[in-house]
């Protein structure tokens, strides 16, 4: 039996380990609230410490191309539930032939936020190009969680959760098929490095090296 394995009965029994808020009250009550979800940090960080995951997980980059922020389902594809999300994004034309920055504006790119902000609502008001529907996954945010340092909420979890593997499947929109002629991302845990990965667009190579393997707290 593998030591993660162990490491989660342990927590199973182990009352003092983690944050398992479920008491026989909870279980029988009669309430039409879902149950609370339960807490991520009970047998491993969350999110995972070492710069690797902090790095990815922090960039705060929205890529509307891929599923928007990156969460852990981008790369961790069958450990957590998911839903599509279908997206409109709407391209308006500019119409001024004189102007600076021709071409076609996305309304993704340019959400409407409030009042007064300008741009977002110029757009708008020119010619109608084209609609695209994107469809992007999300994670499901467990019922009654906080949010996690750094903005993740903790999710509910997926079938290859908890199998004694650490399962790196990406999701499919991480690949970028054109730009890979079909090849789909992929992680080599020998190597610890990933290919056709649609969201490195430079050519720097990056290792994904994992720190720990033993999971509690694996900080670098
Ligand atoms: C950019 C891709 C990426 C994202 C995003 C990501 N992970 Fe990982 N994760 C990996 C890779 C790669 C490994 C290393 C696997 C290996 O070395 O075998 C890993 C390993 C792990 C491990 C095992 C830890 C260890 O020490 O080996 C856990 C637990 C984990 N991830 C949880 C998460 C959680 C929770 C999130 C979201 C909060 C997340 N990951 C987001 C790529 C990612
Ligand atoms: C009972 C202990 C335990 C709890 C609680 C727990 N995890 Fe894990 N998690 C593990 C173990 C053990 C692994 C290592 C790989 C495996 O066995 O699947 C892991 C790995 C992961 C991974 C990496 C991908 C994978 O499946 O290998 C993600 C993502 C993850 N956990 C998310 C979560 C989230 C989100 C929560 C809270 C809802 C959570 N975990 C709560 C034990 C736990």
């Amino acid at each position: 039996m593998g030591k993660r394995i162990w490491l989660a009965a342990g927590c199973l029994f182990w009352v003092a380990c983690g944050d398992w808020k479920m008491d026989s009250a909870a279980l029988t009550a009669r309430s039409a609230a879902p149950a609370t979800g339960m807490g991520c940090t009970a047998c491993h960080a969350y999110p995972p410490l070492d710069s690797n995951h902090l790095y990815h997980l922090n960039r705060g980059i929205e890529d509307k191309r891929i599923n928007g922020a990156i969460t852990c389902l981008d790369c961790h594809n069958q450990s957590l539930a998911w839903r599509e999300e279908v997206l409109n994004d709407t391209f308006y034309h500019d119409p001024d032939p004189a102007s600076r920055f021709p071409g076609n504006y996305s309304t993704v790119d340019f959400p409407v936020t409030g009042a007064g902000n300008p741009p977002p609502l110029l757009i708008r008001g020119w010619h109608l190009d084209s609609v695209i529907v994107r469809r992007q996954r999300h994670p499901l945010p467990q019922p009654g969680r906080a949010t996690a340092p750094g903005g993740l909420i903790e999710y509910m979890t997926g079938l290859a959760h908890l199998n004694d593997s650490v399962d790196v499947v990406f999701d499919p929109n991480v690949t970028d098929t054109a730009r890979f002629q079909g090849a789909h991302a992929e992680f080599n845990p020998r190597e610890e490095t990933c290919s056709a990965v649609a969201c490195h667009q430079d050519a720097v190579p990056y290792r994904f090296v994992s720190k720990a393997k033993g999971l509690p707290g694996s900080k670098e």
